[in-house]
């Protein structure tokens, strides 16, 4: 029997649970003897938990707490779900401060600045990559990312592609092959689109869950989008596409045609888009530090909210458009600028990124979920945009186990 852990004295827990159940579950490797299940936002308060190994086995009022092998005294804070960040681009070299603070006096943003950052990517030994990879990596955790997706895409070649995404896969399982993020300067967007689809995914499968496709203009087209995410498909990835970012377009309608699990970015977005998403599993990634860093209009979270469309909020954490790992920064932004509640934007940031992933084992806390979780030093979940900026968080398991939150 694993050893057991009891949290109490928590003000709110934060459980996005289908349903809370203060008796001990039996808890299977599938899940399948959860008494609950990732639902909407969900809160218990003056409450406890308990965990079991790598699972959370009972959730309920501390009041009725079971005993425990270890017990840890919450101190009144508050326990929610790790963050689950579902779109970040961590493989790369060098930094464009000066291209922001250009942007900041006024220049526009536009996608061929990831050519910068391709150059010096690809001039990178393996060891630079990996090093800044698992600085980002550690800076996430520390600010309550438990789960997070890598892209490749600063490579575009096969090699490089190919060794960016076996670098990400060294520190995380949802790794996305985003051979498609610009045509590199040095070929046709016809030669660049076949190589995407063959030599180069070949190269990159094994290392790969995820296909995704940047479709914009400058970036592909919708044919070309199409062409990129059928091909990974067929390899066994699944796909998600960056869309309509800088302007309308039809990477939406792609996104939801060929059944991603996430559109990214949706800021400029129809009211055809809207309802397309609404009536399909995909679900809308808003990424407001990239407005934030672009210095563009947020994306309208209410519109898509009051059509019923699944919200996810995620850093896309890069060199050029959003250089954060901070999901308790993007929650600030979301509540304060793009007028999503307190707990809308939470639980964008934790079951919505999970849904935008795929995953059914993190983003909630309950019976069977994985227990991935941070107590935040607050009493609700609202002091995560209340108290922007301040370092909140206290501590945080990752599959049951405290982890070091040190910056080596
Ligand atoms: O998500 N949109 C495309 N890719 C990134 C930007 C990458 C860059 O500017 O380097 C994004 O914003
Ligand atoms: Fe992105």
């Amino acid at each position: 029997m694993a050893r057991s852990l009891l949290i109490t004295r928590i003000s709110e827990l934060v459980t996005n649970a289908l349903r809370d159940s203060d008796a001990i579950a039996a808890i299977s490797p599938d899940n399948s003897a959860a008494a609950g299940g990732p639902g909407g936002f969900a809160t218990l308060s003056n409450a406890a938990l308990v965990i079991e190994g790598d699972r959370v086995a009972w959730t309920g009022p501390a009041s009725r707490a079971p005993a425990a092998d270890a017990v840890v005294d919450a101190g009144g804070r508050t326990v929610l779900p790790g963050f689950v960040d579902s779109h970040a681009h961590l493989v790369f070299a060098g930094e464009r401060g000066a291209e922001f603070a250009a942007r900041m006096a006024g220049s526009p943003y536009a996608a061929g600045g990831i050519r910068s950052t391709v150059a010096a990517t690809r001039a990178a030994p393996d060891g630079v990559l990996r090093g800044g990879l698992r600085r980002l990596a550690a800076e996430m955790l520390g600010q309550g990312t438990t789960t997070f997706e890598c892209k490749s895409g600063y490579g575009l070649t096969v090699r490089d592609e190919a060794r960016s995404v076996a670098l990400a896969a060294e520190v995380t399982p949802e790794v996305t092959y985003l051979g498609a993020h610009v045509v590199p300067a040095e070929m046709s967007a016809a030669d660049y689109v076949s190589l995407v689809c063959g030599e180069m995914l070949d190269a990159c499968a094994q290392h790969s869950r995820w296909v995704d496709v940047f479709c914009e203009r400058g970036a592909f087209s919708a044919d070309e989008a199409r062409a990129v995410l059928s091909a990974g498909i067929s390899r066994g990835l699944r796909p998600r596409v960056h869309a309509n970012q800088l302007g309308y377009g039809p990477g939406v309608s792609v996104a939801v045609e060929m059944g991603a699990a996430s559109a990214d970015h949706c800021t400029f977005v129809s009211d055809a888009d809207v309802d397309a998403l609404a009536s399909s599993g995909t679900v809308a990634t808003l990424l407001p530090g990239a407005e934030f860093g672009t210095r563009q209009p947020y994306p309208d979270a209410r519109r898509l909210l009051s059509a019923g469309v699944t919200v996810a909020l995620a850093t896309d954490c890069n060199p050029g458009s959003s250089y954060t790992s901070s999901m308790p920064f993007c929650i600030a932004l979301a509540v304060r600028d793009m007028r999503m509640t307190t707990s809308e934007a939470v639980w964008s940031a934790t079951a919505g990124g999970a849904a935008a992933l795929r995953r059914s084992d993190v983003g909630w806390l309950g019976p069977g979920a994985r227990a991935d979780l941070i107590v935040l030093d607050a009493p609700s979940h609202a002091y995560l945009a209340y108290r922007p900026g301040v370092p909140l968080i206290q501590a945080v398991y990752q599959s049951g186990r405290r982890a070091s939150l040190a910056l080596e």
